[in-house]
């Protein structure tokens, strides 16, 4: 018999047990660079050395992180379901955790892309982190982070859209649900999907059907959700 398909969507908060800091938690400021400087089209253009030199700190940072027990039983999850996890964060962790199926919504930090031709993707080897804006790919291209900058589209959304409307169950985990369109997937389960959001602060969700708020960390969550889902089979 085909396992259930559980959709799952997740922000920055479930990598926060890692020791990533999230976006929202610093009034505007990502590691202490504004937001807009550093993630939208718009300071790329106007500074795209401190672009760069921003996304290399992250990427930096993300070699000393380690998946945390959040994305671990997200890979344990695979037994009894078809996992999709559909996430808005650019770390690796959900594939270092052992994830079958990720899907990265604003793209993925330790690539780079072609600054003309936005299929043509490359990954970074560990040894050689570091990009400028006078970086070349193999083939000859500027390459910028491949990121998706604010003012950008987001290119897998609709890709994204379908799982969710295939998924039997949803999770959402450690995300604001502020940035559109990844926060308005919650809003595309069909009628009477269960959806569950564990987020140890989360958003006001109030016309949200067939939702099951889970108020705590991402690992903890995690733990109550397993139990959760255990009770329904
Ligand atoms: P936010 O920083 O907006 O929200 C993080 C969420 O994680 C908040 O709801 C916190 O309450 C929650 N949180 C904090 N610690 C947690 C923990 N230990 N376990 C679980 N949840 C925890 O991050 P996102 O919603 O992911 O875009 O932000 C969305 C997008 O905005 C990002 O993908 C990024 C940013 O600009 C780009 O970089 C393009």
């Amino acid at each position: 018999m085909a396992k259930p398909k559980l959709v799952v969507s997740t922000g920055a908060g479930i990598s926060a047990e890692s020791g990533i800091r999230t976006f929202r938690d610093a009034d505007g400021l990502w590691e202490n660079y504004p937001v807009m400087d550093v993630a939208s089209a718009d300071g790329f253009r106007r500074n795209p050395a401190l672009v760069h030199q921003f996304y290399n700190e992250r990427r930096h940072a993300l070699l000393q992180a380690e998946p945390n027990a959040a994305h671990r039983a997200l890979v344990a999850l695979e037994k009894d379901y078809d996992v999709y996890i559909i996430t808005q964060n650019v770390d690796d962790l959900h594939e270092r955790a052992g994830s079958k199926n990720v899907m990265h919504l604003h793209g993925e930090l330790m690539k780079i892309r072609s600054v003309d031709d936005p299929d043509y993707i490359e990954t970074l080897d560990r040894d050689h982190l570091d990009t400028t804006p006078a970086t070349r790919g193999e083939r000859g291209d500027l390459m910028r982070p491949h990121i998706v900058f604010f003012q950008e589209p987001v290119p897998m959304i609709e890709a994204a859209v379908d799982l969710v409307n295939e998924a039997d169950i949803f999770v959402v985990i450690g995300t604001s649900l502020v940035v559109y369109p990844a926060a308005g997937l919650i809003n595309c389960v069909r009628p009477g999907t269960p959806i569950y959001y564990i987020d140890p602060n989360p958003a006001a969700t109030p016309t949200i059907p067939n939702l099951t708020v889970i108020k705590a960390k991402a690992t903890e969550g995690m733990e109550i959700l397993a139990r959760r889902l255990a009770d329904r089979s």
